[in-house]
């Protein structure tokens, strides 16, 4: 039975991020984290973070990959950073050959991954980012595998965020 991870509320901008670098520290190579959410829901605005939880230099700003579709960043393992949103379906993904970077050594960080479940790796994580009318954003996570349930849910319950309300 999968383990059950606390969902999040991010008030503030520097929740998401501190979120994003906690993450990126806990990463290990094969990981792969799936982001689905609406247009501007903070998806790069995550991944950014979680490039600087994984060391990659900050002068090597992350940028959304959308024409590029990935994107490769060197941190304490390499970050491939995909964004489906212009593709239609898994087809396209197996026409870029991008499901071979999932197997590789580096975490794979993919927006819009909902396009094209039927390949992506059955041992991910799945972050669903919900914007609320008061502009906080709601965070679930969804997972299979044990390992990476476990070193989630061990950062997130020691997740301390802004108790403050919005200015
Ligand atoms: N708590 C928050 N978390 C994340 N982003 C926030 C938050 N509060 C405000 N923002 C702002 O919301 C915007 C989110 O944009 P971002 O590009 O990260 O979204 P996205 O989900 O990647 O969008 P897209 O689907 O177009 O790729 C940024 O301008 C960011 O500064
Ligand atoms: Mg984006």
């Amino acid at each position: 039975m999968a383990i059950k991870i606390p969902c999040l509320h991010l008030t503030h901008l520097h929740d998401t991020e501190k979120l994003g670098v906690a993450l990126g520290s806990i990463s290990k190579k094969g990981d792969c984290i799936c982001l689905n959410g609406n247009l501007g829901t903070g998806k790069t605005t995550l991944t950014q973070a979680i490039a600087l939880g994984l060391k990659v230099p900050p002068q090597c700003y992350v940028t959304s990959p959308s024409f590029a579709v990935m994107h490769e960043y060197i941190g304490k393992i390499p970050l491939y950073h995909m964004d489906f949103y212009r593709l239609n379906d898994s087809n396209d993904i197996l026409g870029l050959g991008l499901e071979e970077y999932f197997y590789l050594d580096g975490l794979t960080v993919i927006e819009w991954a909902e396009r094209a479940t039927d390949i992506l790796p059955d041992d991910r994580v799945t972050i669903e980012i919900n914007l609320k009318s008061d502009e906080t954003r709601a965070v679930r996570f969804i997972t299979e595998n044990d390992d990476l349930a476990k070193r989630y849910k061990k950062v997130l319950l020691n997740f301390a965020i802004s108790d403050q309300p919005k200015s």
